[in-house]
């Protein structure tokens, strides 16, 4: 065997107590597989006496991130701090700056930062692996950059919020609403305690942009993710959803459109016989479509200790191994900035319910505000009558239109005297 790996770790949270005890249980192995020993030699977190069910009293102890990114037994940074800025950031400037590959499984600090950082870390010939910034377990970045590579991709998209999903499913399966099980979720740790990245969608947007730098070899971009989360979805849609062959899932997903590439987080409407539409719970998954490969997928566990560590780890072998890819699949000098396509412009059908009072002329009122936006329905159900003053579902689909006419159409609808509460609107999402 050559020399050891020396890797320092900074963050002793759930990820990075996961990958001590990956490297603490398997030395042997790891060894076999990467010509090295993996070796810790230093750790960093906040409190040093907190009790985090694994042994540390071996490692040297730094309690500034950045004085183990300079300490000389590190070979190698692994940032499992967190955070788009602040110490993440700042360790893994000063990993690079210091001649260190680095290892990170946070999407937030690469999502505004990784063009940079890429650029930083490739100008010294390092590494900057990041396997566990998105879907957890799942080994899609390896896919899309080598495995695929042979591929031009003109779609890209995924379940890449466990939380998300976890909470979509428990409403598909117990018909209960959104603020109940999200509150049930939090009780059992499912949750966190700030749900908001997850449920608004913006962790799933963070690790969009990676996924879209990797298919498309642009700049990392999170400012052209369109980004809606999924608080807005009630039991009445989902009931409607499945009444109507669909569920619903907050999709991330990356496309290639005659105006560019379009990037969006949404609560989506699929075919209830899709392969992802039977992805529930915590679990991820992610769908490619290349010019030569056709569809694949890619599915498991996105979060947790064991399945984020294994991709940690993973990066830590190609670097012991001495196996270097850029960051993005070119190198980051030749990431180029491509159209992006607004959510103005999207096209497709689109799912639309409405609170109305039940009486004559409602449905002609409605049809004449589409028809002037030259939006076409597909189908139109009312189930039930409602009480006199109180208010009934009318559910539309419709065919292909662009996002700006149907928000156009919404706002015209909203005022109409008949509907009683704001449109509730759902893209339906082809497979
Ligand atoms: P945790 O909150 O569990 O752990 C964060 C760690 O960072 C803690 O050990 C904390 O120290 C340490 N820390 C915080 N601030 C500082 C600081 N200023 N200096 C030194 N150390 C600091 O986070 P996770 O393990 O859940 O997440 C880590 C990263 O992995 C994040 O980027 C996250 O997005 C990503 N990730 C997490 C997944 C998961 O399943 N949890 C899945 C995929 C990615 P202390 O313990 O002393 O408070
Ligand atoms: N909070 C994320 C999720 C896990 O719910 O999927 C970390 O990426």
């Amino acid at each position: 065997l050559s020399s050891p790996l020396n890797i320092g770790i900074a963050g002793l949270g759930t990820v990075g107590t996961g990958v001590l005890r990956l490297l603490t249980e398997k030395p042997a192995l790891l060894a076999e597989r990467s010509g090295r020993r993996l070796q810790v030699t230093a750790v960093a977190a906040r409190d040093r006496h907190r009790d985090r069910g694994i042994a540390i009293a071996g490692y040297r102890w730094h309690d500034d991130p950045v004085g183990l990114a300079r300490d000389p037994g590190v070979d190698v940074v692994v940032e499992l701090i967190g955070g788009s800025d602040g110490p993440a950031r700042a360790l893994c400037e000063a990993a690079i700056a210091a001649g260190k590959p680095v290892v990170t499984a946070n999407k937030a600090l690469l999502a505004l930062h990784g063009t940079a950082l890429a650029l930083a870390a490739e100008a010294k010939g390092l590494s900057l692996g990041f396997e566990a910034a998105v879907a957890g377990g799942i080994p899609i970045v390896k896919a899309l950059r080598e495995g695929l590579a042979a591929n031009s991709f003109t779609r890209v998209f995924g379940i890449l919020n466990g939380t998300c999903n976890y909470i979509l499913t428990q409403m598909q399966e117990t018909r209960r609403d959104f603020n109940a099980v999200l509150a049930e979720a939090q009780s059992l740790g499912y949750a966190e305690a700030d749900p908001s990245f997850d449920v608004d969608g913006v962790d799933a947007a963070h690790k969009l942009t990676l996924l879209t730098s990797l298919a498309f070899n642009c700049p990392v971009d999170f400012a052209a993710v369109y980004v809606e989360g999924i608080r807005h979805v009630s039991a009445l849609d989902i009931a409607y959803a499945d009444d109507l062959g669909y569920r619903i899932k907050l999709l991330a997903i990356a496309r290639q459109t005659p105006h560019g590439i379009e990037q969006r987080v949404q609560p989506c409407m699929i075919d209830a016989d899709s392969p992802i539409a039977h992805v529930d719970g915590v679990f991820n998954a992610v769908v490619a479509e290349g010019d030569f490969v056709d569809r694949t997928m890619f599915s498991g566990r996105g979060a947790g200790a064991g399945p984020t560590a294994s991709a940690v780890v993973a990066d830590l072998l190609d670097i012991a191994a001495g196996r270097k890819a850029p960051t993005f699949g070119v190198p980051a000098t030749a990431l180029r900035p491509l159209a992006h396509s607004p959510m103005q412009r999207h096209v497709g059908p689109y799912y639309v319910r409405l609170m109305v009072s039940d009486r004559p002329g409602v449905i002609a009122d409605v049809a004449a505000v589409l028809r002037d936006q030259k939006i076409s329905i597909e189908s139109l159900l009312q189930r039930g009558r409602a009480a006199p003053g109180q208010a009934v579902p009318v559910v539309m689909i419709t065919h292909e239109a662009e996002e700006a006419a149907m928000v156009r159409a919404l706002s015209q609808i909203g005022k109409l005297s008949a509907v009683m509460e704001p449109p509730r609107m759902i893209r339906i999402e082809q497979l």
